[in-house]
């Protein structure tokens, strides 16, 4: 954790993704399927949640992580554009962690789970 801002925020989306996935549990659990809620469920940020400090900061990781490869304005260079993504945060959260085999590097290393909650707030203002 960098800041304690972003530790708050980020145990809110924690705190908020464990709700939901205990209420689909609860709701799944008769039907006895797969406690797995799906990827467009599990949303990390409400629009809420999204400060301009946040997104000063994921714009910041961007430009030093992402920006030679999506580009300086995330329209895409040797990765794709960034802008209008339908994926959802966890999903982004798991390209960011894992990267993409023989196309994207994993940033587990370099970024911490605040880091990429940033990031991903940055990401939802490009429409
Ligand atoms: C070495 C170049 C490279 C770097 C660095 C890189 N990416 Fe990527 N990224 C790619 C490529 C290439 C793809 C597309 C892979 C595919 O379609 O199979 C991709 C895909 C993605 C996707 C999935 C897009 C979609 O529509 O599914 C996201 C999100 C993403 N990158 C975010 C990031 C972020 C955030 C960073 C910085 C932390 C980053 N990338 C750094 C090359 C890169």
């Amino acid at each position: 954790m960098h800041h304690p801002l972003l530790a708050a925020v980020l145990a809110v989306a924690l705190a908020l993704v464990g709700t939901a996935m205990l209420a689909t549990t609860v709701r799944h659990s008769a039907a006895a399927v797969s406690h797995e809620l799906p990827e467009s469920t599990r949303a990390l940020l409400t629009a809420g949640q999204i400060t301009p400090q946040l997104v000063r900061n994921g714009e910041k990781y961007y430009f030093n992580s992402c920006a030679h490869c999506h580009g300086t304005d995330a329209r895409g260079d040797e990765g794709p554009d960034l802008h209008g993504l339908e994926i959802s945060d966890r999903r982004i959260a798991t390209v960011i962690k894992h990267g993409i085999k023989g196309e994207m590097p994993s940033f587990a290393k370099k970024h911490d789970d605040a880091d990429i909650v940033a990031m991903i707030a940055y990401l939802r203002t490009l429409k």
